[in-house]
């Protein structure tokens, strides 16, 4: 296991994880994951940038056996898929430095009990040298913790980004070769993890488009060697109005919620509004964050169950409120037996979004002719929303 090299004196140690299927026990990687780490070795010190998940660490050792010293560990991010081998780094090379943001201190502190004199903070725009290459600390908070940084090679162009731009993506390749595979798995990522930051990172948008970068380099998924793919998307997904689109997360426990969803589905397409439909008893949820990403208009399908949502539409709300995608408008439809608070449920649970609660359609047991034509005025009041917004 060699290091690779991306360019004179730079260098991808980082380890591929083509089998994890779930990250933080929560969000799924149906295409695996790489731990980007990359070594800098200027005319006078050595910088180590990020690190790899813990168990991957005998990869990054082998990969770095080559190399005589380390000087530096640039903790751009303290969250352990990168962070969690930095001890043992600092075990084995004795007079290395941790250096990291000011709000990375306590971070690096908390998580990894990393010892204070061994932690060095930086300011943003702060730089360091190594020897004939210069390091730049560019603060880019909120990607996803506050504490996250990105650190700019000058004389190289290349800005390692960590999660910020990041893919969970395992390939074999350094550099993007299938712009449509790391688009989707960007947008994924993007979704599931970056999406409620969304105002911060418009500012962390226009604070790297001030630099000359030839190549981003995160810490998972391929380099981009041309940035303006990802920086573009990332201003579309940030900075676009939502489009004309509808997300139908729904479940259905005997049929009658899942007869609604699909007449109100048929009826959204006769009026050319385009939806997403995601069956909660097995839908990917990643899927179904990726659509909320361009959405205008949420509807969630569920059944009473104790006069509340399912439970899988109750995590489908709390996700959409967590997310804090673009909605502007939302509505529930779904059956009860005798009696139901499930659109007081779902409405507090979406409390966090700014919507427009559209006319919910609840329907006693299976739906009759009566509950149709109010799913389709529904569809009717959905599209005309969606036109009187110019939303496209
Ligand atoms: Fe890839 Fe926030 O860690």
């Amino acid at each position: 296991m060699k290091a690779r090299k991306i360019k004179e004196d730079i260098f991808w140690v980082g380890a591929v994880d083509w089998d994890r299927r779930l990250f933080d026990s929560l969000i799924p990687l149906p295409d695996g994951t790489s731990y980007n780490s990359y070594l800098i070795k200027g005319s006078e010190k050595t910088a180590l940038i990020d690190a790899v998940d813990p168990k991957m660490q005998e990869t990054l050792f082998k990969k770095l056996e080559n190399f005589e010293k380390i000087d530096y560990v640039i903790g751009n991010h303290g969250e352990q898929d990168h962070s969690g081998v930095i001890p043992h780094i600092l075990n084995k090379y004795r007079e290395a430095k941790l250096i990291t943001s000011h709000s990375g201190r306590g971070i690096f502190s908390d998580h990894l009990h990393i010892s204070e004199d061994r932690i060095v903070t930086v300011k943003d725009g702060e730089t360091l040298s190594l020897g004939n290459k210069t390091l730049e600390f560019v603060y880019t908070p909120w990607v996803h913790w506050p504490e996250t940084m990105s650190t700019y090679l000058r004389e190289d162009k290349i800005l390692f980004s960590c999660d910020f731009f990041g893919s969970h993506l395992a390939t074999s390749d350094i550099f993007v070769s299938d712009i449509a595979l790391v688009y989707e798995a960007a947008k994924r990522y993007y979704a599931e993890i970056m999406m409620p930051f969304r105002r911060v990172i418009k500012k962390n948008l226009e604070r790297v488009q001030n630099l000359e970068i030839d190549f981003i380099a995160p810490s998972h998924g391929p380099i981009y060697d041309k940035p303006s793919f990802i920086v573009d998307a990332y201003r579309d997904w940030v900075l676009s109005n939502p489009k004309n689109i509808v997300v139908v997360p729904y479940i259905s426990m005997h049929d009658s919620t899942k007869l609604m969803v699909e007449y109100l589905v048929n009826s959204l397409a006769e009026k050319e509004v385009k939806v997403y439909q995601f069956n909660l008893a097995d839908t990917d949820i990643g899927k179904l964050a990726i659509s909320l990403v361009d959405a205008a208009t949420l509807v969630l399908g569920t059944p009473t169950v104790h006069f509340g949502p399912h439970p899988s539409a109750f995590y489908a709300a709390y996700l959409t409120n967590a997310l804090r995608p673009k909605l502007k408008f939302a509505s529930v439809i779904g059956s009860y037996g005798w009696g139901s608070k499930v659109v007081d449920q779902v409405s507090n649970m979406l409390s966090d979004l700014k919507v427009e609660l559209i006319e919910p359609v609840m329907c006693k047991g299976l739906p009759d002719e009566s509950d149709f034509q109010a799913l389709e005025r529904l569809a009717g009041s959905i599209k005309e929303k969606h036109v009187l917004n110019n939303i496209k």
